[in-house]
């Protein structure tokens, strides 16, 4: 199976085949500069005032062919040895993930400094709210960079300190600050990772924690422990997944539009609320419909369907299964038997668990390919530069998360970390999990991540939002 990248260079060339905009062919270089993502599934969102902008890459990597970029590449890691490690989500093109020493989801990756103390460097091929708590979890000593400053996230960006603060500020004003009978604060809050450092210090500072797509469940059993309440940012999907599975009922969520007055909901729906949903989403996620299962169902009947939990309510409730990245891959490798998957989430990652579990057929529910565009801001070209950068002496693009936000992110990040896992799919069986001790310390959860192509080992606290149908066999839901 050709790579993403391949795939829309053919179709550049030949015409053939469907892509969200053939424009995903030129180099990043040229949209780094314009105000936009650029093209791929979140170019119709709003860059913020003040997102980092990447500088002109030089000529001479602008211009160069992908097997010169690639020997350089490999020339420059040789030359650094272990002194840089290079991380890679999940999402990114397989150009950059066969330079990756590991290759891991999220959080997996947020930890993964841990486990190479030794590295001065950590080159991170993902996102810069990925970069950003990287920072925040390595060593003081260890620089964090990102090849391409301009590699955001369109949903991180859908919520900023100032607006939360705003909403928070409204909220204190309707529910007051005093803890109920049992102690119960008015609101606790949950900003899922994806969420600038800002805003996990915000949480720090306001006794709330980070939730990952793979444990969100765990940390909103542990947020209603502790209060009557959630305001959960920036993903709405996520919080009505989850809540949803959890047994909080619809009219318990109301939106929250930062653009409106008490965010659009009246204050009799907030005071009844039990999760107060940010009205953010992922453009890539968003792209998933219920008419795209339908379809895969009646092609091939029998069909597994998997879908992340940024997708709509709709999408999961018509599916067999959710989970975070992390539970997909371990979902596909867990399966025994030949089986046919459809799976609704980013297009490099399905065509690489395609390409690497040959035994079963498995596609995109979303036939058009558009990566994640933001991710796709990674190129080869930034991370030969970055790399003969470091080879000269010299740190482009380092990530650093001011001391006094990191110390109250950290906070958020640590609680969330100190919750006990749930089993994934492909883990041991219950009776020999259930007592085990949970990994409360960072080094316990850095264990998750493997060398890219490897397998890819269990992350902390993992839970699956199962769909409205039948949850699959060996996957606890
Ligand atoms: P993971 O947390 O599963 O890596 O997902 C990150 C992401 O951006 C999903 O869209
Ligand atoms: Fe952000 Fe969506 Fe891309 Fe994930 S897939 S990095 S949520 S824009």
């Amino acid at each position: 199976m050709p790579s993403v990248d391949t795939l829309i260079q053919t179709i550049r060339t030949t015409g053939a085949g469907a892509s969200c905009t053939p424009d995903l062919a030129k180099g990043p270089w040229e949209f780094d500069r314009v105000t936009g993502y650029g093209p791929g599934s979140s170019m119709g969102d709003v860059i913020p005032v003040g997102a980092p902008r990447q500088g002109a890459l030089p000529e001479q990597y602008r211009l160069a062919a992908n097997d010169e970029l690639h020997a350089r590449i490999r020339a420059a890691k040789e030359t650094l040895g272990s002194r840089v490690v290079i991380l890679g989500h999940f999402y990114q093109r397989d150009e950059v993930v066969q330079h990756a020493d590991f290759l891991g989801d999220s959080f997996q990756l947020a930890n993964a400094a841990q486990t190479v103390p030794e590295a001065e460097t950590i080159v991170f091929c993902g996102v810069h709210f990925m970069a950003e708590t990287a920072d925040i979890l390595a060593k003081p000593t260890q620089n964090v960079i990102l090849p391409n400053l301009a590699a955001g996230c369109s949903m991180a960006d859908m919520a900023d300190l100032d607006s939360v603060e705003e909403c928070w500020a409204q909220l204190e004003e309707i529910y007051g600050a005093e803890p109920d009978a049992d102690g119960r604060v008015p609101v606790i809050p949950v900003t899922y990772m994806n969420s600038s450092a800002a805003l996990k210090g915000f949480c720090g500072r306001h006794g709330g924690i980070v939730c990952t797509s793979s444990n969100a469940e765990t940390v909103l059993e542990d947020a209603f422990a502790r209060g009557q309440r959630v305001l959960f940012f920036p993903d709405q999907h996520l919080g009505r997944n989850t809540a949803k599975k959890m047994g909080v009922a619809l009219e318990q969520m109301p939106m929250w539009n930062p653009r409106k007055p008490l965010g659009g909901s009246t204050s009799e729906q907030l005071q009844d609320a039990r999760v107060i949903l940010w009205h953010g989403f992922c453009s890539v996620h968003k792209r998933f419909n219920v008419g795209q299962i339908e379809a895969a169902r009646a092609e091939f009947p029998g069909v597994r369907v998997i879908v992340h939990p940024e997708c709509p309510m709709e999408v999961v409730d018509a599916a067999d299964e959710a989970g975070s990245t992390d539970y997909i891959r371990k979902a596909v490798a867990a399966a025994t038997e030949p089986t046919t998957f459809a799976i609704g989430t980013e297009i490099n990652m399905v065509n690489r668990l395609a390409a690497e579990f040959p035994q079963h057929t498995i596609f995109c529910l979303d036939p058009v390919v558009c990566p994640c565009s933001t991710m796709y801001r990674i190129h080869p070209g930034y991370l030969a530069w970055v790399l003969e950068e470091l080879v000269a002496g010299r740190s482009p693009n380092v990530i650093e998360v001011d001391e006094v936000t990191a110390a109250d992110a950290r906070l958020a990040l640590e609680r969330m970390l100190a919750l006990r896992p749930k089993p994934m799919p492909g883990d041991p069986a219950p009776a020999s999990t259930a007592h085990a001790p949970a990994p409360r310390s960072r080094e316990g959860v850095a264990d998750a991540v493997v060398a890219s192509g490897g397998p890819v080992g269990s992350a902390a606290a993992s839970d699956s939002v199962a769909g409205s149908t039948a949850a699959a066999p060996n996957v606890e839901v």
